[in-house]
């Protein structure tokens, strides 16, 4: 039996740091885990730990060796987590600048169950650009875990690293298997 696959894809915010609590959770749910990172998220995490709890180097760009050629992540589902204010705008635009970027717009295409998880403060949050953002992301079926009912707000400017202690990682590793166990529903009702 193949076991589901979990694509993470980290963006340059304090959180990207505690990715390694998704890994495990989600390997100690049988799922297998890869994580890409944006090119700034790189400073933000522990490539090493990352590759020992996935059994995969993190990706960045397009090669996964010198010379190697392009190649894509397909999966089962995927969490987009922490999501920056920068990368939430470039994805509900259709962006695809980075190998990150390019990866979440072919699974987003592809309807695979998608999860984002913001993280940003109160005054990016109150950009129009990001709003439209969010509402066009949630048109296309993609889950953005934001809002009262999420239990999960914008914070406020400064208050950061206490909120990075609270990152909802279960809730929305959670999130994402209910959509996957769902789509695997619907699809077996159609055949
Ligand atoms: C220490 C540090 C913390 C940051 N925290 C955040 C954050 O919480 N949310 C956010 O949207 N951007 C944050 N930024 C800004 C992003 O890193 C910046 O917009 C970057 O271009 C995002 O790149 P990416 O979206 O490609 O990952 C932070 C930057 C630094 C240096």
């Amino acid at each position: 039996m193949t076991r589901d696959h979990l694509q993470i894809v980290v963006c340059a915010a304090g959180p990207a740091a505690d990715v390694t609590q998704l890994i495990t959770t989600a390997t100690q749910q049988s799922w297998t885990t890869a994580v890409t990172a944006t090119p700034n998220a790189l400073d933000f995490i522990d490539v090493e730990a990352i590759k020992r709890l996935t059994g995969h180097p993190v990706r960045s760009t397009y090669r996964s060796s010198p010379g190697g050629r392009r190649t894509f992540s397909a999966a089962d589902a995927l969490i987009i987590a922490p999501a920056t204010y920068n990368s939430i705008n470039k994805i509900a635009l259709g962006i695809a600048d980075n190998y990150a970027m390019t990866t979440v717009a072919e699974l987003i295409g592809r309807q695979a169950p998608t999860v984002v998880v913001p993280f940003v403060n109160a005054a990016l949050a109150a950009r129009v650009p990001f709003q439209r953002a969010v509402a066009n992301l949630r048109n296309e079926r993609v889950r953005v875990f934001l809002g009262t009912d999420d239990g999960w707000e914008p914070h406020p400017s400064g208050s950061g690293n206490s909120r990075q202690r609270v990152f909802p990682w279960t809730a929305a590793f959670e999130e994402v298997t209910w959509m996957a166990g769902d789509m695997h529903a619907s699809s077996t009702d159609r055949s």
